[in-house]
């Protein structure tokens, strides 16, 4: 096995209207140029998986927005749902990539060599904070017995952990000591990747690495009591899987075209 390369997109915000704007920010147009920055790098990869929040107002439109600009990617594209999406909506633009019906939950499984990844749905209609359950856990627990790999990565919107922010740890992730337990016992997870505060982040929790990527869109700053916006350029992650581990890096866009209205 060479390695295997993912590129991970989150927090997307995009509106029905592309020049709407989130706190001053243009999320279409910054997801373009998100895209485009790739496309220019010259970079291929494997899979590409999103981490929610793809729109902001949750309607087919911007849905079918975000499907247009990803559409290069669509024959190796897994998504799971942030706070900020509707999962029957999402399901039914993205019909030929997430399987079930209406709105049950959007997990999802793929292998690449030695490695299994693992896609964790914690959105919870109308709600900020995210829910992991003892049934997801059972199954996700289940996926491994039957699969059997080396090493492990999960991608989920809310970060498993408190991330030191003050007003985010407050809309954070129920359950996620049940994902704690889960790290400590299993060595094979190495790493957890998510969104939901839209900044760079990292940590660890026994053998697993707790990633959290940049937005496409706008930028939050890693400190405060309230929501405190940063004009830190749009954001990506590559992650390299190979036969004896992993290793990941954040790409942030060499300029800030627009400042968040605070
Ligand atoms: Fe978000």
């Amino acid at each position: 096995m060479l390695s295997t390369r993912i590129l991970q997109l989150t927090d997307l915000h995009v509106f029905q209207d592309p020049d709407a704007r989130l706190r001053g920010i243009p999320t279409f147009q910054l997801l373009c140029d998100v895209v485009e920055h790739i496309k220019q790098s010259g970079e291929e990869f494997d899979f590409v998986v999103v981490t929610g929040d793809h729109t902001h107002d949750e309607l087919q439109e911007s849905y079918s927005a975000v499907r247009q600009v990803l559409s290069p990617w669509l024959d190796r594209l897994f998504q799971v749902p942030g706070n900020h999406d509707d999962r029957a909506v999402l399901r039914s633009v993205f019909s030929d990539r997430i399987a079930g019906q209406g709105d049950t939950q959007i997990n999802f499984t793929f292998q690449a060599g030695n490695w299994l990844c693992l896609g964790l749905d914690t959105h919870v209609p109308s709600s900020v904070p995210g829910l992991i359950d003892a049934e997801q856990i059972a199954w996700a627990k289940e996926q491994v017995r039957s699969l059997k790999p080396d090493m492990i990565g999960l991608f989920l919107h809310h970060p498993p952990v408190n991330v030191g922010s003050e007003w985010m740890d407050i809309i954070g992730l129920t359950g996620k000591e049940l994902l704690q337990s889960w790290f400590t016992e299993e060595p094979r997870i190495r790493f957890a990747c998510c969104g939901h505060v839209h900044h760079e982040f990292q940590t660890r929790w026994n053998q697993t690495d707790i990633l959290t990527t940049p937005s496409t869109g706008i930028q939050f700053s890693p400190r405060g009591s309230t929501p405190t916006f940063v004009a830190d350029p749009p954001g990506y992650r590559i992650i390299e899987l190979n036969p004896e581990g992993y290793t990941t890096r954040v790409i942030r866009l060499p300029e800030t075209r627009f400042a968040p209205v605070i």
